[in-house]
Protein backbone atom coordinates (compact mmCIF):
# COMPACT_ATOMS: atom_id res chain seq x y z
CA UNK A 1 0.00 0.00 0.00
CA UNK A 2 0.92 3.43 -0.34
CA UNK A 3 1.44 6.26 1.76
CA UNK A 4 -0.67 8.71 1.54
CA UNK A 5 0.00 12.17 0.35
CA UNK A 6 -0.25 14.37 3.29
CA UNK A 7 -1.30 17.92 1.53
CA UNK A 8 -1.43 20.10 4.93
CA UNK A 9 0.16 19.77 8.48
CA UNK A 10 -0.05 21.84 11.79
CA UNK A 11 2.80 20.56 14.06
CA UNK A 12 2.29 21.54 18.07
CA UNK A 13 0.20 24.45 17.31
CA UNK A 14 -0.81 26.41 19.97
CA UNK A 15 -2.75 29.58 20.07
CA UNK A 16 -3.19 31.89 23.47
CA UNK A 17 -6.67 34.18 23.70
CA UNK A 18 -7.25 36.37 26.41
CA UNK A 19 -8.05 34.46 29.01
CA UNK A 20 -8.61 31.00 27.08
CA UNK A 21 -6.02 28.62 25.40
CA UNK A 22 -8.13 27.98 22.50
CA UNK A 23 -5.12 25.58 20.86
CA UNK A 24 -2.72 23.72 22.67
CA UNK A 25 -0.48 21.78 21.07
CA UNK A 26 -2.17 20.77 18.40
CA UNK A 27 -1.35 18.22 15.42
CA UNK A 28 -3.37 17.87 12.73
CA UNK A 29 -3.26 16.59 9.17
CA UNK A 30 -5.01 16.27 5.85
CA UNK A 31 -4.73 13.47 3.00
CA UNK A 32 -5.12 14.20 -0.46
CA UNK A 33 -8.49 13.91 -1.81
CA UNK A 34 -9.97 12.99 1.96
CA UNK A 35 -12.74 14.56 3.57
CA UNK A 36 -11.53 14.82 7.55
CA UNK A 37 -14.06 15.77 9.90
CA UNK A 38 -13.27 17.84 12.87
CA UNK A 39 -15.51 17.55 15.93
CA UNK A 40 -15.36 18.95 19.32
CA UNK A 41 -17.77 20.75 21.78
CA UNK A 42 -18.59 24.63 21.44
CA UNK A 43 -15.40 26.59 22.28
CA UNK A 44 -12.95 23.52 21.96
CA UNK A 45 -10.99 25.72 18.68
CA UNK A 46 -12.43 24.23 15.92
CA UNK A 47 -12.36 27.37 14.19
CA UNK A 48 -9.35 28.86 15.91
CA UNK A 49 -7.70 26.28 14.60
CA UNK A 50 -8.96 27.22 10.68
CA UNK A 51 -8.38 31.09 11.34
CA UNK A 52 -4.79 30.29 11.65
CA UNK A 53 -4.74 28.16 8.96
CA UNK A 54 -6.52 30.51 6.88
CA UNK A 55 -4.10 33.15 7.94
CA UNK A 56 -6.34 35.04 10.06
CA UNK A 57 -4.69 34.99 13.04
CA UNK A 58 -1.32 33.54 13.71
CA UNK A 59 -0.07 31.21 16.36
CA UNK A 60 2.07 31.54 19.36
CA UNK A 61 3.67 28.54 18.64
CA UNK A 62 4.15 25.67 16.10
CA UNK A 63 4.46 25.00 12.00
CA UNK A 64 2.11 24.84 9.41
CA UNK A 65 3.46 22.85 6.78
CA UNK A 66 1.50 22.58 2.94
CA UNK A 67 2.68 20.19 0.72
CA UNK A 68 5.38 19.07 2.38
CA UNK A 69 7.12 22.12 3.13
CA UNK A 70 6.97 24.98 5.54
CA UNK A 71 4.35 27.61 4.66
CA UNK A 72 4.49 31.12 6.13
CA UNK A 73 0.71 32.27 6.54
CA UNK A 74 0.70 35.56 7.87
CA UNK A 75 -2.99 36.35 5.73
CA UNK A 76 -6.18 34.84 3.94
CA UNK A 77 -3.71 36.28 0.57
CA UNK A 78 -0.97 34.12 1.75
CA UNK A 79 -3.00 31.08 2.29
CA UNK A 80 -4.78 31.32 -1.04
CA UNK A 81 -1.50 31.93 -2.87
CA UNK A 82 -1.21 28.27 -1.42
CA UNK A 83 -4.46 26.84 -2.40
CA UNK A 84 -6.19 27.15 0.81
CA UNK A 85 -10.21 28.29 1.00
CA UNK A 86 -12.40 28.97 3.43
CA UNK A 87 -16.46 29.08 3.94
CA UNK A 88 -16.83 30.30 7.28
CA UNK A 89 -19.06 29.76 10.14
CA UNK A 90 -21.12 32.69 9.33
CA UNK A 91 -20.96 34.09 5.74
CA UNK A 92 -19.39 36.67 4.20
CA UNK A 93 -20.88 37.70 1.95
CA UNK A 94 -22.17 41.19 0.25
CA UNK A 95 -26.19 41.13 -0.18
CA UNK A 96 -26.30 43.75 -2.62
CA UNK A 97 -23.75 42.19 -5.03
CA UNK A 98 -24.13 39.76 -7.70
CA UNK A 99 -22.72 36.44 -7.25
CA UNK A 100 -20.01 37.79 -9.61
CA UNK A 101 -19.09 40.79 -7.68
CA UNK A 102 -19.05 38.94 -4.83
CA UNK A 103 -16.81 35.91 -6.02
CA UNK A 104 -14.27 38.97 -7.24
CA UNK A 105 -14.19 40.74 -4.35
CA UNK A 106 -10.85 40.82 -2.47
CA UNK A 107 -9.34 39.03 -6.30
CA UNK A 108 -6.09 40.35 -6.36
CA UNK A 109 -5.97 39.74 -9.95
CA UNK A 110 -8.55 42.89 -9.68
CA UNK A 111 -6.63 46.51 -10.93
CA UNK A 112 -7.93 49.23 -10.29
CA UNK A 113 -11.65 48.00 -10.19
CA UNK A 114 -11.54 47.27 -13.60
CA UNK A 115 -11.95 43.77 -15.32
CA UNK A 116 -13.60 41.75 -17.47
CA UNK A 117 -16.62 40.48 -16.36
CA UNK A 118 -17.57 38.30 -18.83
CA UNK A 119 -14.67 36.25 -18.62
CA UNK A 120 -15.22 36.52 -14.67
CA UNK A 121 -18.95 35.32 -15.38
CA UNK A 122 -18.14 32.78 -17.89
CA UNK A 123 -15.66 30.85 -15.51
CA UNK A 124 -17.94 30.79 -12.58
CA UNK A 125 -20.63 29.33 -14.82
CA UNK A 126 -17.59 26.94 -15.84
CA UNK A 127 -16.99 26.16 -11.99
CA UNK A 128 -20.68 25.86 -11.17
CA UNK A 129 -21.09 23.23 -13.95
CA UNK A 130 -17.68 21.78 -13.22
CA UNK A 131 -18.95 20.84 -9.37
CA UNK A 132 -23.04 20.45 -10.21
CA UNK A 133 -23.00 23.60 -7.98
CA UNK A 134 -25.87 25.59 -10.28
CA UNK A 135 -24.89 28.86 -9.30
CA UNK A 136 -26.12 32.14 -11.82
CA UNK A 137 -23.00 34.36 -11.85
CA UNK A 138 -25.88 37.71 -12.48
CA UNK A 139 -27.73 36.91 -9.55
CA UNK A 140 -27.71 38.86 -5.94
CA UNK A 141 -26.79 37.47 -3.36
CA UNK A 142 -29.28 38.99 -0.95
CA UNK A 143 -32.60 36.94 -2.24
CA UNK A 144 -30.70 33.26 -2.77
CA UNK A 145 -31.48 30.58 -0.09
CA UNK A 146 -28.61 29.74 2.16
CA UNK A 147 -28.23 26.50 0.26
CA UNK A 148 -27.02 28.85 -2.51
CA UNK A 149 -25.49 31.27 -0.97
CA UNK A 150 -23.08 28.68 0.64
CA UNK A 151 -22.50 27.43 -2.23
CA UNK A 152 -21.09 30.98 -3.80
CA UNK A 153 -18.58 30.45 -1.09
CA UNK A 154 -17.43 27.22 -2.40
CA UNK A 155 -17.34 28.94 -6.12
CA UNK A 156 -15.55 31.52 -4.32
CA UNK A 157 -12.91 29.24 -2.94
CA UNK A 158 -12.56 27.15 -6.41
CA UNK A 159 -12.34 30.42 -8.27
CA UNK A 160 -9.15 30.95 -6.46
CA UNK A 161 -7.96 27.37 -6.94
CA UNK A 162 -8.13 26.40 -3.78
CA UNK A 163 -6.88 22.40 -3.35
CA UNK A 164 -7.73 22.61 0.41
CA UNK A 165 -11.41 23.48 1.18
CA UNK A 166 -12.16 24.36 4.52
CA UNK A 167 -16.11 23.98 5.97
CA UNK A 168 -17.49 25.47 8.98
CA UNK A 169 -19.92 24.16 10.19
CA UNK A 170 -21.37 24.33 6.53
CA UNK A 171 -24.62 22.06 7.49
CA UNK A 172 -26.12 23.92 10.41
CA UNK A 173 -28.07 26.43 8.34
CA UNK A 174 -29.06 23.56 5.24
CA UNK A 175 -32.33 21.84 4.97
CA UNK A 176 -31.83 18.02 4.78
CA UNK A 177 -32.37 18.16 0.74
CA UNK A 178 -29.59 20.85 0.80
CA UNK A 179 -26.90 19.29 3.09
CA UNK A 180 -27.84 16.15 1.00
CA UNK A 181 -26.73 17.81 -1.98
CA UNK A 182 -23.57 19.50 -0.32
CA UNK A 183 -22.27 15.99 0.78
CA UNK A 184 -22.59 15.38 -3.54
CA UNK A 185 -20.48 17.71 -4.20
CA UNK A 186 -18.31 17.76 -1.88
CA UNK A 187 -17.43 13.71 -2.86
CA UNK A 188 -17.18 15.36 -6.50
CA UNK A 189 -14.40 17.80 -5.24
CA UNK A 190 -12.41 15.08 -3.47
CA UNK A 191 -13.19 12.48 -6.89
CA UNK A 192 -10.73 15.51 -8.30
CA UNK A 193 -8.04 15.59 -5.77
CA UNK A 194 -9.28 18.69 -3.59
CA UNK A 195 -9.26 18.05 -0.15
CA UNK A 196 -11.81 19.29 2.64
CA UNK A 197 -11.78 20.06 6.33
CA UNK A 198 -15.65 19.37 7.62
CA UNK A 199 -16.44 20.86 10.87
CA UNK A 200 -19.91 19.99 11.67
CA UNK A 201 -21.62 18.78 15.35
CA UNK A 202 -23.85 16.30 13.85
CA UNK A 203 -22.59 13.05 14.64
CA UNK A 204 -24.76 10.90 12.11
CA UNK A 205 -23.44 13.66 8.96
CA UNK A 206 -19.55 12.46 10.68
CA UNK A 207 -20.17 9.28 10.36
CA UNK A 208 -22.02 9.17 7.09
CA UNK A 209 -19.33 11.21 5.14
CA UNK A 210 -15.84 11.85 6.98
CA UNK A 211 -12.34 9.66 5.84
CA UNK A 212 -11.01 10.93 9.19
CA UNK A 213 -12.40 12.08 12.38
CA UNK A 214 -10.38 14.09 14.80
CA UNK A 215 -12.10 15.05 17.77
CA UNK A 216 -10.90 18.29 19.66
CA UNK A 217 -11.66 18.95 23.56
CA UNK A 218 -10.32 22.32 25.08
CA UNK A 219 -7.93 23.54 22.76
CA UNK A 220 -6.51 19.91 22.61
CA UNK A 221 -6.63 16.64 20.17
CA UNK A 222 -8.17 14.03 21.55
CA UNK A 223 -8.23 11.40 19.23
CA UNK A 224 -8.02 10.64 15.01
CA UNK A 225 -10.77 8.24 14.11
CA UNK A 226 -11.86 6.23 11.15
CA UNK A 227 -15.86 5.86 11.03
CA UNK A 228 -15.64 2.59 10.42
CA UNK A 229 -14.28 2.37 13.69
CA UNK A 230 -16.05 4.59 16.34
CA UNK A 231 -20.30 5.52 16.44
CA UNK A 232 -22.12 8.38 18.00
CA UNK A 233 -22.12 7.40 21.36
CA UNK A 234 -18.14 6.89 21.46
CA UNK A 235 -17.69 10.15 19.37
CA UNK A 236 -20.17 12.39 21.98
CA UNK A 237 -18.37 11.04 24.72
CA UNK A 238 -14.73 11.77 23.26
CA UNK A 239 -15.89 15.11 22.40
CA UNK A 240 -17.35 16.03 25.94
CA UNK A 241 -15.65 13.91 28.27
CA UNK A 242 -19.19 12.01 29.63
CA UNK A 243 -21.61 10.05 28.44
CA UNK A 244 -24.36 11.71 26.55
CA UNK A 245 -27.76 10.91 27.03
CA UNK A 246 -29.39 11.22 23.40
CA UNK A 247 -32.88 11.20 23.98
CA UNK A 248 -34.76 13.86 26.16
CA UNK A 249 -36.80 12.62 29.20
CA UNK A 250 -40.41 13.62 28.95
CA UNK A 251 -43.56 12.64 31.03
CA UNK A 252 -46.88 13.72 30.07
CA UNK A 253 -48.11 16.84 31.47
CA UNK A 254 -51.73 18.36 31.39
CA UNK A 255 -52.09 21.25 29.24
CA UNK A 256 -53.50 24.61 30.27
CA UNK A 257 -55.15 27.84 29.19
CA UNK A 258 -54.16 28.74 25.61
CA UNK A 259 -51.48 31.47 25.72
CA UNK A 260 -50.75 32.13 22.40
CA UNK A 261 -53.94 32.46 19.67
CA UNK A 262 -53.11 33.13 16.21
CA UNK A 263 -55.55 33.83 14.03
CA UNK A 264 -55.54 33.93 10.28
CA UNK A 265 -52.46 35.42 10.04
CA UNK A 266 -51.32 36.52 6.73
CA UNK A 267 -47.61 37.53 6.48
CA UNK A 268 -45.53 39.26 3.39
CA UNK A 269 -41.58 38.63 3.06
CA UNK A 270 -39.06 41.70 2.28
CA UNK A 271 -39.68 40.80 -1.59
CA UNK A 272 -43.21 41.86 -0.81
CA UNK A 273 -44.47 38.09 -1.38
CA UNK A 274 -46.76 36.77 0.53
CA UNK A 275 -45.37 33.46 2.09
CA UNK A 276 -47.26 33.37 5.07
CA UNK A 277 -51.26 32.63 4.18
CA UNK A 278 -54.37 32.70 6.62
CA UNK A 279 -52.63 30.13 9.38
CA UNK A 280 -54.76 29.50 12.76
CA UNK A 281 -53.16 27.84 15.89
CA UNK A 282 -52.93 27.92 19.47
CA UNK A 283 -50.05 26.88 21.78
CA UNK A 284 -51.88 26.14 25.87
CA UNK A 285 -49.55 26.64 29.10
CA UNK A 286 -47.85 23.30 29.90
CA UNK A 287 -47.84 22.23 26.00
CA UNK A 288 -44.73 22.45 23.14
CA UNK A 289 -46.46 22.92 19.70
CA UNK A 290 -43.84 21.67 17.71
CA UNK A 291 -43.77 23.32 13.93
CA UNK A 292 -42.10 21.24 11.42
CA UNK A 293 -41.48 21.74 7.62
CA UNK A 294 -38.57 22.27 5.26
CA UNK A 295 -37.09 25.41 5.86
CA UNK A 296 -38.28 28.34 3.64
CA UNK A 297 -41.84 27.44 4.19
CA UNK A 298 -43.00 30.20 5.74
CA UNK A 299 -41.70 29.42 9.50
CA UNK A 300 -39.05 32.38 9.31
CA UNK A 301 -41.93 35.21 8.07
CA UNK A 302 -44.34 33.13 11.26
CA UNK A 303 -42.12 33.44 13.87
CA UNK A 304 -41.29 37.19 12.68
CA UNK A 305 -44.47 38.19 12.49
CA UNK A 306 -45.39 36.67 16.23
CA UNK A 307 -42.01 38.35 18.10
CA UNK A 308 -42.89 41.51 16.42
CA UNK A 309 -39.85 41.90 13.88
CA UNK A 310 -42.29 42.12 10.82
CA UNK A 311 -46.09 43.11 11.08
CA UNK A 312 -48.57 40.86 9.21
CA UNK A 313 -50.55 42.24 7.01
CA UNK A 314 -53.97 40.08 8.18
CA UNK A 315 -55.00 38.24 11.03
CA UNK A 316 -54.85 38.82 14.99
CA UNK A 317 -52.09 37.54 17.05
CA UNK A 318 -53.67 37.27 21.00
CA UNK A 319 -50.50 36.50 23.83
CA UNK A 320 -52.67 35.99 27.48
CA UNK A 321 -55.53 37.80 26.05
CA UNK A 322 -53.77 40.37 25.05
CA UNK A 323 -54.23 41.50 21.36
CA UNK A 324 -50.85 42.16 20.30
CA UNK A 325 -50.71 42.24 16.54
CA UNK A 326 -48.08 44.16 14.55
CA UNK A 327 -46.69 45.37 17.90
CA UNK A 328 -43.25 45.98 18.05
CA UNK A 329 -41.07 43.46 20.17
CA UNK A 330 -40.70 45.26 23.11
CA UNK A 331 -44.20 45.71 23.62
CA UNK A 332 -44.73 41.84 23.32
CA UNK A 333 -41.58 41.08 25.27
CA UNK A 334 -42.88 42.55 28.04
CA UNK A 335 -46.38 40.94 27.68
CA UNK A 336 -44.54 37.75 28.24
CA UNK A 337 -42.33 36.55 25.24
CA UNK A 338 -38.95 34.73 25.53
CA UNK A 339 -37.69 34.78 21.80
CA UNK A 340 -34.73 32.37 20.84
CA UNK A 341 -34.69 34.47 17.34
CA UNK A 342 -33.27 32.60 13.80
CA UNK A 343 -31.10 34.80 13.36
CA UNK A 344 -28.83 34.98 16.29
CA UNK A 345 -26.23 37.83 15.52
CA UNK A 346 -28.86 40.18 13.83
CA UNK A 347 -31.70 39.68 16.10
CA UNK A 348 -30.38 37.68 19.55
CA UNK A 349 -27.14 39.85 20.45
CA UNK A 350 -25.53 42.90 20.25
CA UNK A 351 -21.95 41.59 19.41
CA UNK A 352 -19.65 44.85 20.70
CA UNK A 353 -21.51 44.11 24.24
CA UNK A 354 -20.13 42.23 27.10
CA UNK A 355 -21.79 38.37 27.86
CA UNK A 356 -23.11 40.32 30.82
CA UNK A 357 -25.02 42.76 29.17
CA UNK A 358 -26.31 40.66 26.48
CA UNK A 359 -27.65 38.05 29.19
CA UNK A 360 -30.16 41.56 30.08
CA UNK A 361 -30.51 42.85 26.85
CA UNK A 362 -34.59 42.41 27.66
CA UNK A 363 -34.63 43.01 31.20
CA UNK A 364 -31.89 45.76 31.90
CA UNK A 365 -34.12 48.67 32.52
CA UNK A 366 -36.23 46.70 35.05
CA UNK A 367 -35.34 45.98 38.78
CA UNK A 368 -33.16 44.58 39.85
CA UNK A 369 -30.94 45.40 36.70
CA UNK A 370 -32.13 49.19 37.38
CA UNK A 371 -32.85 51.00 40.13
CA UNK A 372 -34.89 54.93 39.60
CA UNK A 373 -33.06 54.78 35.90
CA UNK A 374 -29.70 53.77 36.90
CA UNK A 375 -28.00 50.61 36.01
CA UNK A 376 -27.10 48.50 38.77
CA UNK A 377 -23.69 46.76 37.24
CA UNK A 378 -23.70 44.01 40.45
CA UNK A 379 -26.92 42.49 38.98
CA UNK A 380 -25.75 42.68 35.86
CA UNK A 381 -22.86 40.37 37.25
CA UNK A 382 -24.70 38.19 39.43
CA UNK A 383 -26.76 37.56 36.97
CA UNK A 384 -24.53 36.45 34.19
CA UNK A 385 -22.01 34.52 36.62
CA UNK A 386 -25.40 32.26 37.52
CA UNK A 387 -26.24 31.98 33.72
CA UNK A 388 -22.90 30.93 32.65
CA UNK A 389 -22.52 28.49 35.09
CA UNK A 390 -26.04 26.67 34.63
CA UNK A 391 -25.77 26.78 30.56
CA UNK A 392 -22.09 25.99 30.64
CA UNK A 393 -20.85 29.22 28.29
CA UNK A 394 -17.71 28.90 27.85
CA UNK A 395 -16.11 32.88 28.11
CA UNK A 396 -12.76 33.43 30.14
CA UNK A 397 -15.37 36.32 32.21
CA UNK A 398 -18.94 38.32 32.00
CA UNK A 399 -16.91 41.00 30.51
CA UNK A 400 -16.04 39.99 27.13
CA UNK A 401 -17.57 40.73 24.54
CA UNK A 402 -20.11 38.40 23.01
CA UNK A 403 -18.22 38.89 19.46
CA UNK A 404 -15.69 36.70 21.24
CA UNK A 405 -17.60 33.95 21.78
CA UNK A 406 -17.34 30.78 19.79
CA UNK A 407 -20.55 30.40 17.58
CA UNK A 408 -21.75 27.61 19.82
CA UNK A 409 -21.38 29.81 22.92
CA UNK A 410 -23.18 32.92 21.57
CA UNK A 411 -26.08 31.17 21.15
CA UNK A 412 -25.98 29.73 24.40
CA UNK A 413 -26.40 33.15 25.86
CA UNK A 414 -29.33 33.92 24.21
CA UNK A 415 -30.74 30.59 24.86
CA UNK A 416 -29.78 31.19 28.78
CA UNK A 417 -30.94 34.77 28.43
CA UNK A 418 -34.80 33.55 26.59
CA UNK A 419 -35.03 30.14 28.87
CA UNK A 420 -34.24 32.12 32.60
CA UNK A 421 -36.66 34.76 32.18
CA UNK A 422 -40.06 35.03 33.53
CA UNK A 423 -42.12 34.32 30.38
CA UNK A 424 -45.79 32.96 29.78
CA UNK A 425 -44.85 32.07 25.98
CA UNK A 426 -41.60 31.22 24.96
CA UNK A 427 -40.81 31.23 20.91
CA UNK A 428 -37.76 29.35 19.95
CA UNK A 429 -37.07 29.04 16.22
CA UNK A 430 -33.95 26.73 15.83
CA UNK A 431 -33.06 27.08 19.65
CA UNK A 432 -30.01 24.45 19.60
CA UNK A 433 -28.60 25.37 16.13
CA UNK A 434 -24.89 25.18 15.69
CA UNK A 435 -25.01 23.70 19.54
CA UNK A 436 -22.51 20.74 20.40
CA UNK A 437 -24.88 17.19 21.78
CA UNK A 438 -23.91 18.29 25.25
CA UNK A 439 -25.36 21.48 25.15
CA UNK A 440 -28.59 20.20 22.78
CA UNK A 441 -29.20 17.61 25.36
CA UNK A 442 -28.90 20.30 28.48
CA UNK A 443 -31.18 23.12 26.38
CA UNK A 444 -34.17 20.32 25.74
CA UNK A 445 -33.83 19.63 29.27
CA UNK A 446 -34.37 23.07 30.03
CA UNK A 447 -37.40 23.41 27.37
CA UNK A 448 -39.33 20.21 28.94
CA UNK A 449 -38.79 22.22 32.38
CA UNK A 450 -40.18 25.32 31.56
CA UNK A 451 -43.14 23.32 29.58
CA UNK A 452 -43.84 21.53 33.02
CA UNK A 453 -44.10 24.99 35.06
CA UNK A 454 -46.39 26.03 32.61
CA UNK A 455 -44.95 27.97 30.20
CA UNK A 456 -46.29 27.79 26.56
CA UNK A 457 -43.76 26.91 24.15
CA UNK A 458 -43.42 27.32 19.96
CA UNK A 459 -40.83 25.48 19.46
CA UNK A 460 -39.72 26.36 15.42
CA UNK A 461 -37.21 23.52 14.11
CA UNK A 462 -35.31 22.08 11.03
CA UNK A 463 -34.40 18.92 12.88
CA UNK A 464 -36.99 16.73 12.64
CA UNK A 465 -35.41 14.72 15.86
CA UNK A 466 -35.77 17.93 17.78
CA UNK A 467 -39.42 18.73 16.91
CA UNK A 468 -40.15 14.59 17.67
CA UNK A 469 -38.54 14.69 20.97
CA UNK A 470 -39.88 17.88 22.47
CA UNK A 471 -43.51 18.11 21.22
CA UNK A 472 -46.56 17.53 22.57
CA UNK A 473 -48.83 18.43 19.39
CA UNK A 474 -46.52 18.90 15.80
CA UNK A 475 -47.86 21.12 13.58
CA UNK A 476 -46.67 21.08 9.80
CA UNK A 477 -45.73 23.73 7.98
CA UNK A 478 -46.14 24.01 3.96
CA UNK A 479 -46.36 26.48 1.33
CA UNK A 480 -46.81 29.04 4.07
CA UNK A 481 -49.50 26.97 5.38
CA UNK A 482 -50.15 24.53 8.64
CA UNK A 483 -51.03 21.41 6.66
CA UNK A 484 -51.61 19.55 9.16
CA UNK A 485 -51.88 19.20 12.96
CA UNK A 486 -51.54 15.97 14.87
CA UNK A 487 -50.88 14.28 18.53
CA UNK A 488 -47.18 13.89 18.68
CA UNK A 489 -47.48 10.26 19.97
CA UNK A 490 -49.62 9.53 17.38
CA UNK A 491 -47.25 10.21 14.06
CA UNK A 492 -44.40 8.74 12.34
CA UNK A 493 -41.40 10.58 10.97
CA UNK A 494 -42.21 8.91 7.66
CA UNK A 495 -45.68 10.22 7.90
CA UNK A 496 -44.70 14.21 8.52
CA UNK A 497 -41.72 13.81 6.17
CA UNK A 498 -44.48 13.22 3.70
CA UNK A 499 -46.65 16.15 4.70
CA UNK A 500 -43.26 18.69 4.88
CA UNK A 501 -43.12 17.27 1.29
CA UNK A 502 -46.57 18.40 0.21
CA UNK A 503 -48.40 14.62 0.50
CA UNK A 504 -51.92 15.43 0.09
CA UNK A 505 -53.53 15.77 3.59
CA UNK A 506 -57.24 13.81 4.41
CA UNK A 507 -57.97 15.23 7.93
CA UNK A 508 -56.07 18.67 8.39
N1 LIG B 1 -10.91 36.61 18.43
C1 LIG B 1 -10.99 36.04 19.63
N2 LIG B 1 -10.67 36.73 20.74
C2 LIG B 1 -10.75 36.17 21.97
N3 LIG B 1 -11.10 34.90 22.19
C3 LIG B 1 -11.42 34.15 21.12
C4 LIG B 1 -11.39 34.68 19.79
N4 LIG B 1 -11.76 33.69 18.93
C5 LIG B 1 -12.02 32.60 19.69
N5 LIG B 1 -11.81 32.87 20.99
C6 LIG B 1 -11.96 31.91 22.12
O1 LIG B 1 -11.28 30.72 21.78
C7 LIG B 1 -12.01 29.57 22.22
C8 LIG B 1 -12.22 28.62 21.04
O2 LIG B 1 -13.15 29.20 20.16
P1 LIG B 1 -13.49 28.58 18.74
O3 LIG B 1 -14.29 29.60 18.02
O4 LIG B 1 -12.26 28.07 18.12
O5 LIG B 1 -14.41 27.34 19.17
P2 LIG B 1 -15.18 26.28 18.24
O6 LIG B 1 -14.60 24.94 18.55
O7 LIG B 1 -15.18 26.73 16.84
O8 LIG B 1 -16.66 26.32 18.89
P3 LIG B 1 -18.14 26.33 18.19
O9 LIG B 1 -18.52 24.91 18.02
O10 LIG B 1 -19.00 26.95 19.26
O11 LIG B 1 -18.07 27.14 16.96
C9 LIG B 1 -13.29 30.08 22.81
O12 LIG B 1 -13.18 30.07 24.21
C10 LIG B 1 -13.42 31.50 22.31
O13 LIG B 1 -14.08 32.32 23.23
MG1 LIG C 1 -16.67 27.45 15.54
Amino acid sequence: MTEPTIVLEAKGITKQFPGVLANDNVNFDLRKGEIHALLGENGAGKSTLMNLLYGLHNPDKGEIDVNGKTAVIHSPNDSIALGIGMVHQHFMLIPVFTVAENVMLGDESVKNGSLDRVAVAARITEISKQYGLDVDPNALVGPLPVGIQQRVEIVKTLYRNAEIVILDEPTAVLTPQEAEDLFRIMRDLTARGVSIIFITHKLKEVLAVADRITVMRAGRVINTVKPSETDSAQLANMMVGRQVILTVDKKDHEAADEVLKVEGITVRDQRDLETVHNVSFSVRGGEVLGIAGVQGNGQTELSEALTGLRRPTGGKVTIAGKDLTGKPPRIITEAGLGHIPEDRQRHGLVLSYSVADNMALCDYYHAPFSSRGVIQPKALDENSRKLISAFDVRTPSPFVNAGKLSGGNQQKVIVARELSRDVKLVIANQPTRGLDVGSIEYIHSEIIKMRDRGVAVLLISAELDEIMALSDRIAVMYRGQIVAVVDAKQTTREQLGLWMAGAHVETA
